[in-house]
């Protein structure tokens, strides 16, 4: 499906009914890294998986990119679907993008699942990286991410024995524009530090984290859990970054349960 949002098209999908769960992907992926999740959670509850700014089929107009934009783009995509309030589950930069969210729209949101990701800004180092990886991005092409970011996202066992899965996020990569692969790596290397928000975040809130995560390791999830009030941690084992592809059930389960418990 697509929408008109902000003078672009967002494309989107909204499968089943009940309480709302809108999905937030990560870098440089789209939508489609949520189809297990999808597909088991929309038989009780009304599934929302976006293509943010940049990704999949979605535009990527080749400009500015900023989180806060990308959380204006769900905002507006919401009362398009005139959506209130939703749990919200975000991955990595897809979690980025809801502590954004939580900033400017706290009330549209029922609870937050932060998955792989992590409250702090980038290092100076951090912020060269993205300068280095939009230059190969815009020399070499999406490949040439799909290179790099393969072993950043995925456990050495995946990438082994799962050739299914490593290709589905290859293709996931390689389908992406050069400008929305920029575009997220300046909005990214800009974002501000939210360790300062986290004890101030009021709505129910669950971590996960793959314990193999290396890209948003385990710690980065403890330290959000212990500064948001309440929060739940959940560490899935035999997962790196990308936990919800290489461990669907247990994720999968641990959001249910967490969407259950706020029904
Ligand atoms: C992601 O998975 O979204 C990225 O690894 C996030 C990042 O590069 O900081």
């Amino acid at each position: 499906m697509q929408a008109k949002i902000n003078d672009m098209t967002l494309a989107y999908s909204d499968s089943g009914s009940g309480q709302p769960i809108v999905f937030l992907h990560a870098f440089p992926l789209n939508r489609t890294m949520w189809a297990e999740q999808e597909a088991a959670l929309s038989s009780h509850h009304r599934v929302i998986t976006i293509d943010l700014r940049g990704h999949g089929e979605s535009d990527a107009p080749l400009w500015h990119y900023s989180l806060d934009q990308a959380a204006d783009d769900v905002r507006a995509l919401l009362d398009h679907l005139s959506i209130r309030q939703a749990l919200f589950v975000g991955l990595s930069m897809g979690g980025y993008i809801l502590l954004a969210f939580y900033r400017k729209y706290a009330d549209r949101m029922k609870g937050m699942v932060l998955a792989d990701t992590r409250a702090q800004a980038d290092t100076p180092e951090g912020k060269a990286g993205r300068f280095q990886m939009a230059q190969i991005a815009y020399k070499q092409g999406p490949s040439a991410i799909a290179d790099i970011m393969l072993p950043k996202l995925l456990s050495p066992a995946t990438i082994q024995a799962r050739p299914k899965i490593v290709q589905q996020v290859r293709t996931m990569i390689e389908g992406n524009q050069i400008s929305g692969i920029a575009g997220d790596l300046m909005a990214m290397a800009e974002r501000p530090d939210s360790v300062p928000l986290l004890q101030q975040i009021a709505c129910p809130t669950q971590i996960i984290v793959g314990e193999l995560d290396q890209a948003t390791p385990p710690a980065d999830a403890k330290l959000m859990a212990e500064q948001i009030p309440h929060a739940k941690l959940a560490i899935i084992p035999n997962a790196a970054h990308l936990a919800n592809l290489e461990q669907p059930e247990e994720f999968t389960k641990i959001v249910a349960a967490f969407a259950n418990e706020l029904a």
